[in-house]
């Protein structure tokens, strides 16, 4: 009975995407790391424990973001009336090339690992940049603030500025480096980052997929986002099918874990493809509306049984909380919807599945409430001037759509308060 909590609150989970799982005005019982159950009464066993008891608020699993980059956390807003590859060229690449200088990075990703803590984003997938330095003052950070994350060293070795275009054989080397440094830690773990084809030579790829299955290292990267770029990528690499077999012939599509943001404009053999291999497509709403990107038919997908997580890609996202991210997929889906009435609107428990159950099954046992999961919830408090006590779905729903960081009371991972 050593580390055993007693949490008292109304919490709110997702057991699968079709719908809330509400517990009121219950009991979860933490034991060290995990959960061991959660019940309406106490039973009798726990009774001399002391209760951390919440009231009212509302106990909802922590976020996991599977798509940002950590050097665009200033440039959000800025650029947002270009297309992608304008807005990589004259604003994205000159906000990475900052990176070179090590105090500039000390200071925006200290500022970054904060702002994920304070938005309640506990784990994360994260684009660095090319600098080694600065990706590892980016992992200090998270460790630092008690995140957990997978970070990647980015690659790029062609179509890219001078001053961000890497030597192929030095930007393998760093990413080994990288991976060997940190394979073995407890909170960061390296993950696989070609930028994107467009940005990788043909042997870059081989030796990132190489690297992969040798070190049995998972792969992020961008697919299939823009019209122009999925031209872009026809014309780079003529001999393949489509985008997402450039990727997998080269170790790098579900060979191991994958993580492929965007994927708005798949062929259907792409989808049969990630349908069969180990690979999550990430929804990045406000970036596909900020790039005018397009908007992923995200309904379609998951009903065809694809693997759909969900990503700020701050910066072309513009919203660091997870709580707008699935606010925005539903908006989306509902302009699609409009649009073509074949197309399914989201619901409110299927984006807040992929949130925090959903996402958070890159990183194991973790996103709801079941027993034997890791306890890593977000205490929230409805500041709203209500009388009587709040209804706690409507709590939800107001943090949701128009809540932040201030209503974030308490963040709990692996059953400590962080
Ligand atoms: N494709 C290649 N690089 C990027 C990036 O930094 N952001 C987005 N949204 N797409 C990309
Ligand atoms: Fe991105």
């Amino acid at each position: 009975m050593d580390d055993i909590k007693i949490i008292k609150g109304n919490f709110i989970d997702t057991a699968d995407k079709d719908s809330f799982r509400i517990n009121n005005s219950s009991y979860l019982i933490v034991d060290g790391e995990l959960i061991s159950g959660i019940c309406k009464s106490l039973p009798e066993q726990y009774k001399s424990i002391q209760i951390i008891d919440y009231d009212d608020s509302l106990i909802i699993p922590s976020f996991t973001d599977l798509h940002i980059h950590a050097p665009q956390i200033l440039q959000r807003g800025l650029g947002m009336d270009m297309e992608l590859i304008d807005w990589l060229n004259i604003c994205t690449f000159q906000s990475e090339r900052k990176f070179e200088n090590i105090k500039y990075a000390e200071e925006v990703y200290s500022y970054f690992t904060e702002m994920l803590y304070n938005f309640g984003t506990l784990r994360s997938c994260i684009f660095g940049t090319v600098h080694q330095a600065a990706n590892e003052i980016l992992a200090k950070q998270l460790i630092k603030n008690g995140l957990y994350a997978f970070v990647g060293n980015v690659n790029m070795d062609r179509n890219s500025p001078a001053y961000l275009t890497e030597k192929l054989h030095d930007s393998l080397l760093q990413t080994r480096n990288f991976i060997l440094k940190y394979r073995d830690n407890e909170r960061v773990k390296p993950i696989i980052t070609p930028r994107f084809a467009p940005s990788c030579s043909h042997e870059l790829l081989i030796g990132l997929g190489r690297l992969a299955e040798k070190y049995k290292v998972p792969v992020q990267s961008h697919l299939s986002e823009n019209t122009s770029e999925v031209q872009w990528v026809k014309e780079l690499y003529p001999e393949y099918r489509n985008y997402s077999e450039v990727y997998r012939k080269h170790g790098l599509f579900g060979q191991t874990k994958t993580l492929m943001a965007h994927g708005i404009y798949l062929e259907p053999e792409e989808i049969e493809l990630a349908l069969n291999s180990d690979v999550i497509l990430v929804h990045c709403p406000d970036s596909n509306l900020n790039l005018s990107s397009g908007i992923m038919n995200v309904t379609k997908y998951l009903d065809l049984g694809l693997k759909i997580g969900l990503g700020s890609d701050v910066g072309a996202g513009h919203s660091l909380g997870m709580n707008q991210v699935i606010v925005r997929s539903i908006q989306s889906s509902k302009i699609k919807h409009a649009m073509d009435k074949n197309c399914r609107v989201l619901k409110h428990s299927e984006a807040f599945f992929m949130a925090t159950k959903g996402n958070g099954s890159f990183f194991g046992n973790t996103g709801n409430f079941d027993k034997g999961n890791f306890f890593d919830a977000l205490v929230i408090t409805d500041n709203s001037p209500l009388s009587g006590k709040p209804e706690p779905l409507d709590s939800l729903y107001r943090f949701l759509y128009y809540g932040d960081d201030r209503n974030i009371s308490v963040r709990y991972l692996k059953g400590n308060r962080i």
